[in-house]
């Protein structure tokens, strides 16, 4: 038997967001394998798909390192990606979970690039991703019209950054992603550029801990979770 390597995005919390594709894979593969998350409670990926796995099927949990460290990252990478290929050597077929969608800023994308290189097949599988999500919860569209859409993570978000600058004056909808730890400077560039009415604070969506705030002054001087997005509409309000 030949093995594979699958990529499936699980959606951003509720396990009624998987696919249906994705629940048939569950139940082809020999082997899950799920990123650990960082504070040590298990896999947020692994806890959304349990209710969908049958009781054969193998599961690993895998720790990712957390760090910005260019060359610890890799090196991580490349021992993930080798641990993989020596189970689709053996003819195992091998379902990496990733939150949301696996091509969206995801750990996924890394092993997906190395097990290419290794000609390993591959089938991507996609998910919900957090801001489509957050955009139905909340009830704010991302695109009418001809409205353009940005998605930015936090290493834009500092004060001055061109990117961001353009962004903030050219795109009607822009959704930051990251937003975790203090977002002060961003409330403040949201504030300034007219965004600030339009926008959305969503964190742990579908998860325990679930926070909407469409009133962004409440999340100043606070560390938000690590699974938390902020969706901007600019010149409208969201209420
Ligand atoms: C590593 S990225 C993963 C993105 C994911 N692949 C997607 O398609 O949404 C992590 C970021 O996704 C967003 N995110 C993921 N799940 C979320 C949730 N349940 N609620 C709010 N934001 C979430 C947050 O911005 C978080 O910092």
């Amino acid at each position: 038997m030949k093995g594979k390597f699958y990529g499936i995005g699980v959606g951003p919390g509720d396990p009624d967001l998987l696919t249906i594709k994705a629940k048939k894979i569950f139940d082809e593969v020999d082997i899950i394998l799920a990123p650990e998350t960082k504070d040590g409670k298990g896999s947020t990926a692994l806890n959304i798909a349990k209710p969908h796995l049958n009781q054969r099927v193998e599961i690993i949990e895998k720790k990712f390192p957390m760090t910005y460290d260019v060359d610890v990252l890799n090196n991580s990478y490349d021992e993930i990606s080798d641990f993989i290929k020596g189970f689709i050597d053996r003819g195992k077929k091998v379902a990496f979970l990733t939150l949301g969608d696996p091509m969206v800023y995801s750990t996924y994308i890394y092993l997906f690039k190395r097990l290419k290189l290794k000609n390993v097949e591959i089938e991507t599988i996609p998910g919900i991703t957090s801001f489509c999500a957050i955009a139905s919860k909340v009830g704010i569209p991302l695109g009418e019209n001809e409205e353009t859409i940005a998605i930015v993570p936090s290493v834009y978000y500092k004060k001055g950054d061109e990117k961001l600058e353009n962004i903030l004056k050219n795109v009607d909808n822009i959704v930051f992603m990251k937003a975790s730890g203090q977002i002060d400077g961003l409330i403040d560039e949201l504030d300034n550029t007219g965004h600030k009415k339009g926008s959305v604070f969503v964190s742990r969506l579908g998860l325990d801990g679930q926070i909407i705030e469409e009133d962004i002054e409440n999340r100043r001087g606070i560390k938000n979770n690590y699974l938390s997005t902020l969706v901007a509409k600019k010149n409208k309000s969201i209420r």
